[in-house]
């Protein structure tokens, strides 16, 4: 059911300070930042040979990293995100496996414009973990 990670998320305080860190640092390409205002966040994607890492910076009152950052001041990993073919497919089975999926259950659109869902953490290891449809 899992194919490959498609990236890794960084929840940051300053999106502006964490791409030039990295641009300084390592020399990465690094997307615009782009706002989802759907999710609450804006994000930025650092491509790597092999997956994405995924800043985000909290975007209105009510973004659900707020809290997250409120508890890691220095920003922390936030989720993981796993591609898989048939995103309907997956709900099925996390109802059936006893998950609870994040809102309302429906498959959003991500910051790839491909349906994603996210589960939460007590279901697998304290680990937020997102969908996203391939
Ligand atoms: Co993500």
């Amino acid at each position: 059911m899992l194919e490959k990670v498609n990236h890794i998320a960084i929840a940051v305080p300053d999106l502006s300070k964490a791409i030039l860190n990295y641009k300084n640092t390592f020399n990465c390409k690094i997307s615009k930042p782009l706002k989802l205002l759907d999710h609450g966040v804006t994000t930025a994607f650092i491509s790597l040979q092999n997956t994405n890492i995924e800043l985000l910076e909290p975007l209105g009152k009510n973004s659900p990293i707020r809290r997250f950052l409120e508890r890691n001041n220095n920003g922390g990993i936030h989720h993981i995100c796993y591609e898989v073919k048939d995103i309907n497919l997956s709900i099925k089975n996390l109802i059936k496996n006893n998950c609870k999926i994040l809102g309302d259950g429906i498959p959003r659109e991500g910051a790839h414009g491909k349906p994603v869902i996210f589960i939460h953490p007590s279901n697998f290891n304290g680990t937020l973990i997102e969908l996203e449809q391939t």
